[in-house]
């Protein structure tokens, strides 16, 4: 790993690694990544383009328009299919390094394994990593972020199928084949945590599969499908991690991960059950995937509490997670919540209180007190101090291992009386980045291994059930035109980028 990290950031060569920890509170290591993220559904648009096959999103947002809030769908996003030059143009001018983005499995393979490669896709791809590497910006890519070939969800319903880490794996290894020489990052899948808790336990995203208390969908069964679904993605990316490391990380020296999503869960007292009960709540989310990745079983609080409900690993994959060791992770992170304790004192329901949510109930206040200012997002609460217990306490767990913050911003929720002017004067924003850039820095000098950081978002987009009305971008994206104009938060993280990087 050492070597290949060595190979990766071959450009910092007149510092060596024991410097990649902050020597002082201005300065990022000069190998540190500074970008921003995106997503295939939420940006390319071009849904129809040159032999792209429909996908999971492109159904749902279809059939259940009513799901979206804005009652709208990505097929034209933010058309960064056509605007790619015009973007990176943008990129450019913020000074990042490193444009994280995914990869629309159905625009590569429409049909899954069950068709043939769409080679102007693979070309689109090329032609966006060549001009990303001309400008300097190095691709950090996502093979999969959500959307996958909606054939794959009629032949056998997705990631309920072992069938899918087949295909996951064909399409992991196109990627590495034809992009591979010049993509030196790569994670496998994005938030399955997230993904199958929406699409399988509460059932708001595609495929709507979940069952009563926990949400309203005519089928699934929220009690056990998630962990079905989440075993297979699990698999999947451990395979493909294999694939990379036996058939291709030789040759093309780069580091691949796997990207979680991470909230900080605050005991709201300080007794021994609210403590057990956020370390639950930590079990039930980001350790679900993370502890199979890394030490290759589940945590104990999903053995204890969900008994045969959890799946199991044989042990033959059991040897073959540990095998596929990680180069990294990918942390998306946005919030904290309190957590009380529904396992040795009754709570009424609400997020996490059940069993299959580990008996954690969320809240975001303490009588009074809230975690942290709550933002136009329902689920976001301003808790800088929570990101560096996360980072630390990760650091911790998985043994001091490399992490990426892969996703970390804010959202403004555009209501009907909001101006242009002030969604551009997004000082809301800034003060967030600052807050959580600060946090970031303090759990680097604590020890935390972090090796880049990407803003979520550099457009606005399509953020999924909210459609554009929920903004996260450092540039404003027009509705009609789709012209794009830097918010200030934009020359705020241009000026910082500035700052903070050591020069090369
Ligand atoms: C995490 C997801 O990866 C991304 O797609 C989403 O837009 C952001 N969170 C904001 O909700």
């Amino acid at each position: 790993l050492q070597s290949l990290m060595f190979n990766v950031y071959s450009s910092c060569l007149h510092q060596s690694s024991s410097e990649n920890i902050l020597e002082d509170s201005s300065s990022f290591p000069c190998d540190f990544l500074f970008g921003a993220a995106s997503s295939a559904y939420q940006y390319e648009g071009a849904f129809l383009t040159e032999g792209k096959g429909l996908n999971n999103w492109d159904i749902f947002t279809h059939e259940y328009p009513g799901k979206i809030r804005d009652e709208n769908n990505g097929d034209m996003a933010v058309d960064q299919y056509h605007r790619f030059m015009e973007d990176i143009q943008l990129m450019t001018s913020l000074g990042v390094n490193s444009y994280r983005f995914s990869i629309s499995w159905s625009r590569v393979l429409p049909r899954g394994r069950f068709g043939s490669i769409n080679y102007s896709g693979i070309t689109y791809y090329n032609r966006l990593i060549d001009a990303l590497l001309s400008r300097g910006i190095k691709p950090f890519v996502t093979l999969n972020h959500l959307d996958y070939p909606q054939e794959l969800e009629n032949r056998f319903q997705s990631w309920l199928s072992p069938e899918m880490q087949n295909d996951f794996v064909y399409l992991a290894n196109i990627c590495f084949k034809h992009f591979g020489d010049r993509v030196k990052h790569w994670t496998t899948l994005n938030e399955p945590n997230q993904q199958i808790i929406l699409s399988h336990l509460k059932g708001t995203f595609p495929p709507s599969r979940c069952s009563l208390p926990y949400g309203n969908c005519s089928q699934g069964n929220s009690e056990t499908e998630p962990f079905i679904a989440a075993h297979n993605a699990i698999l999947a990316h451990a395979k493909a991690v294999h694939i990379y490391q036996t058939k291709y990380q030789e040759e093309q020296k780069g580091i691949i991960g796997i990207v979680v999503q991470t909230s900080w869960f605050e005991p709201i007292s300080d007794s021994i059950a609210d403590i057990e009960a956020a370390e639950r709540a930590q079990a039930f989310y980001s350790n679900w995937i993370l502890d199979p990745v890394i030490h290759g079983k589940y945590p104990k609080e999903m053995v204890n509490l969900l008994g045969s409900a959890l799946p199991r690993f044989s042990r033959k994959e059991v040897e073959n997670l540990k095998k596929s060791r990680l180069d990294f992770i990918g942390i998306n992170h946005y919030t904290s919540y309190f957590i009380q304790d529904c396992l040795f004192s009754s709570c009424n329901t609400g997020d996490g209180a059940s069993k299959v949510e580990g008996f954690a109930l969320k809240l975001n206040r303490k009588g009074n007190v809230s975690i942290g200012e709550l933002t136009d997002v329902p689920w976001q609460h301003i808790h800088p101090q929570g990101f560096q217990k996360m980072l630390n306490y990760l650091t911790d767990r998985y043994h001091n291992i490399p992490m990426f913050i892969t996703e970390n911003g804010f959202g403004d929720l555009q209501k009907p009386e909001t101006t242009v002017n002030e969604l551009l004067n997004d000082t809301k924003r800034i003060q967030y980045m600052s807050g959580y850039l600060d946090a970031l820095k303090s759990a680097m000098r604590d020890g935390a291994n972090v090796k880049g950081y990407f803003a979520w978002s550099l457009l606005d987009n399509f953020e999924w059930l909210y459609g554009y009305k929920l903004r996260f971008g450092l540039y404003h994206v027009d509705p009609i035109t789709l012209k794009r104009t830097p918010k200030l938060s934009a020359s705020w993280y241009q000026n910082y980028i500035g700052e903070h990087l050591r020069s090369r």
